[in-house]
């Protein structure tokens, strides 16, 4: 009797290629929209578009840097050719009056002068407003978290620090968080700090911002120190953020949980908070010193956080705006588009395990004649939440009341509730669970979108899905979203469907146990862990930063530059290598891409690294001074575009 031969068990890898060749066959979406003439652009020119390229010439291909080796030390490591400036250090003065930096003896007062710590985000904003100026220009820079045995002497662990800092220190490092805007002006290959009239911090200790949206008003969000629940004192854990259209900057909440402290009992938002994981130890101080951060006291003060929120960095009186329709979440980014149709479409990643990727599309449309009309286009529009197929197929799921399963006999009153509880309305809604959903970054020419899927160890092989399909996934992956093609108008990234896609699987690729996916002609710098941040240069190339390759690679975090399309899609290129214990965040580029701007964060935090005996005291290297999260601004020698030989 004849038997068919075993079928052929193809590898991830395999998997990969041919559903690429396939891409390459349906597609010819890159080829077509490279193609496409050049969009003149109000406002921002780092603001993304699904519209065709930016740039008025078509870029030249350019030279390929040297790579930076693998490894772990105290210093920072670029590629050769480029040069490096510590522009912004934890503590330096950013407005009239403040201080020099003084660790020891730094006050609340001090640092709402100086700029924050732990800097992750950042936007550079031209000046003038509305101009593509690449010399001159606000940075806004997020400050996400303190790191308490870094800031503070005489602690060794973080818990000790937390039960035994004092009020003072405590209310310094709520300075600390928040936002900076800077004022930066470049003279030569040097950038300056100008103590401008724009300069300006927002804090968690004393900043009060406006609810925006479905959210203003409502009963959940009542408080004692505001019992109409329209106003906040503070935003926190500002991990990555966005650039709209109308010049103004977005802020996202992340990791909130680690801020209160309570029992779970059986309140009415019991529940909900334990699904934000609020009930977990907290790693700060400040309930001990504020009751609004104690959950039995407080109940409702966690809900006024998890949100986008909006800032005006070129009206430094303008109050921030916590933009509730767009859902809450941890949220790691709102990456802002302008859809061909005028609609401003942002997506975003909720960055836990097993969490879910989300969209917002406008329901209004931008105005470039009409500014006041666009300052208000993210208090209403769609929230939707991503379902991934097995079939290269992806589905966005609007979260509406009324519809589906969002309705009273599951606990939502009205859209408030699906909003407040985002996490719960996706959960009904059968989202596909994603490996810690990070940046998202749209290809300027394509329309593609990357989104950056830092890893997820919890992920047991019955779990694993084909666009998650790594069970115990420790070094992360990129996925590509195909948004439905227009023609000469670009992509549709309001559209209800797309194609995905796996662009590559984080780790060593000369390690056949990772089962990582590169081009194969990736060097033995080339391969990188647990992708978070992202941004794409004028030619197309991903920019693609590391949290936590340290770890899983037993090599600093860093830049590494990859091609999305071509022969050589999927080809990781070593940039830059942080110190140890850091990450690095927010590779951000003027205009030109003559500088990019980085964030290295929590310097030195690596195991029994403290403030009097740290692991590096990059970048100062002064016995007397900790490490310090500082942004970073890379040019080439020659002064021309970044990331050339
Ligand atoms: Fe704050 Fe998801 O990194
Ligand atoms: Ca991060
Ligand atoms: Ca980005
Ligand atoms: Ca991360």
């Amino acid at each position: 009797m004849h038997t068919a031969p075993p079928k052929k068990q193809l590898s991830l890898h395999d998997l990969i290629v041919e559903r690429s060749k396939r891409r390459q066959f349906l597609g010819g979406l890159g080829a077509t929209l490279a193609a496409l003439p050049f969009t003149p652009l109000f406002g921002c020119a780092t603001l993304p578009r699904s519209a065709p390229p930016q740039h008025a010439a078509p870029p030249d291909v350019p030279t390929p840097f040297a790579e930076v080796s693998q490894g772990i030390d105290a210093h920072f490591h670029l590629s050769p050719n480029h040069a490096s400036q510590v522009l912004l250090r934890w503590g330096d003065p950013i407005l009239p009056g403040a201080p020099p930096f003084s660790p020891r003896t730094i006050s609340p007062d001090d640092q709402r002068g100086q700029f924050g710590t732990n800097c992750d985000f950042i936007a550079f904003m031209p000046l003038p407003f509305g101009s593509q100026n690449s010399d001159h220009g606000l940075l806004c820079v997020n400050h996400e978290y303190p790191s308490p045995t870094m800031m503070l002497p005489g602690f060794t662990r973080r818990k000790d620090a937390r039960d035994k800092c004092t009020q003072e220190q405590s209310q310094m490092m709520m300075a600390a968080m928040g936002h900076s805007v800077v004022e930066v002006k470049r003279q030569g290959d040097q950038w300056n700090v100008i103590e401008g009239d724009f300069n300006r911090r927002i804090t968690l200790l004393d900043t009060p911002m406006d609810i925006g949206g479905p959210l203003r008003g409502h009963p959940r969000m009542r408080t004692t120190l505001d019992p109409k629940g329209e106003t906040i004192i503070g935003t926190m854990a500002n991990c990555s953020g966005g650039i709209t259209p109308w010049g103004t900057v977005l802020i996202c909440e992340e990791n909130i949980e680690h801020y209160f402290i309570g029992e779970k009992g059986d309140s009415p938002e019991a529940e909900h908070h334990d699904r934000f994981g609020l009930y977990s130890e907290p790693r700060f101080p400040f309930y001990r010193f504020e009751d609004r951060f104690h959950l039995n006291r407080e109940e409702n003060e966690a809900n006024r956080f998890g949100w986008v929120v909006e800032i005006d960095p070129y009206d430094p009186a303008s109050r921030p705006v916590k933009r509730t329709a767009m859902g809450r979440i941890t949220r790691e980014s709102a990456t802002t588009i302008l859809n061909h149709d005028g609609r401003v479409v942002v997506y975003s990643g909720d960055d836990h395990y097993f969490e879910y990727l989300y969209r917002f599309v406008s329901e209004d449309r931008f105005d470039p004649n009409h500014p006041d009309n666009n300052r208000v286009l993210l208090e209403k529009g769609t929230l939707s939440v991503a379902q991934f197929g097995t079939d290269g197929s992806f589905t966005w799921i609007p979260l509406k009341f009324g519809q589906g399963p969002l309705t009273r006999e599951n606990g939502f009153k009205d859209q408030a509730d699906v909003l407040l509880e985002t996490r719960r309305a996706a959960d009904l809604l059968g989202a596909t669970p994603m490996d810690r959903p990070e940046d998202i970054d749209v290809h300027p020419q394509t329309g593609r979108v990357y989104v950056m899927l830092t890893k997820n160890h919890k992920r047991s092989a019955e779990k694993a899905s084909d666009a998650n399909p790594r069970a115990d996934n420790h070094h992360g992956h990129i996925l590509e979203l195909s948004p439905p093609a227009l023609g000469s108008e670009g992509v549709d990234h309001a559209a209800n469907a797309g194609r995905w896609d796996i662009l590559l699987l984080g780790g060593d690729h000369t390690n056949p146990d990772h089962r990582a996916h590169y081009h194969p002609d990736t060097s033995p710098e080339g391969y990188l862990a647990n992708p978070d941040n992202s941004t794409f240069d004028n030619q197309g190339r991903l920019w693609i930063s590391t949290d936590g390759a340290e770890g899983t690679l037993n090599t600093c975090d860093g830049i590494w530059v990859c091609e999305t399309e071509g022969d050589q899609r999927a080809l990781t290129r070593r940039f830059l290598r942080v110190p140890i214990g850091a990450e690095l965040c927010s590779p951000q580029f003027t205009p030109d891409n003559t500088t990019l701007f980085v964030s290295v964060q929590h310097p030195g935090s690596s195991k029994g690294s403290t403030f009097d005996q740290p692991s590096t005291r990059w970048p100062d290297f002064d016995d007397l001074l900790p490490p310090r999260a500082s942004v970073v601004a890379i040019r080439h020698q020659d002064g021309g575009v970044v990331g050339r030989g």
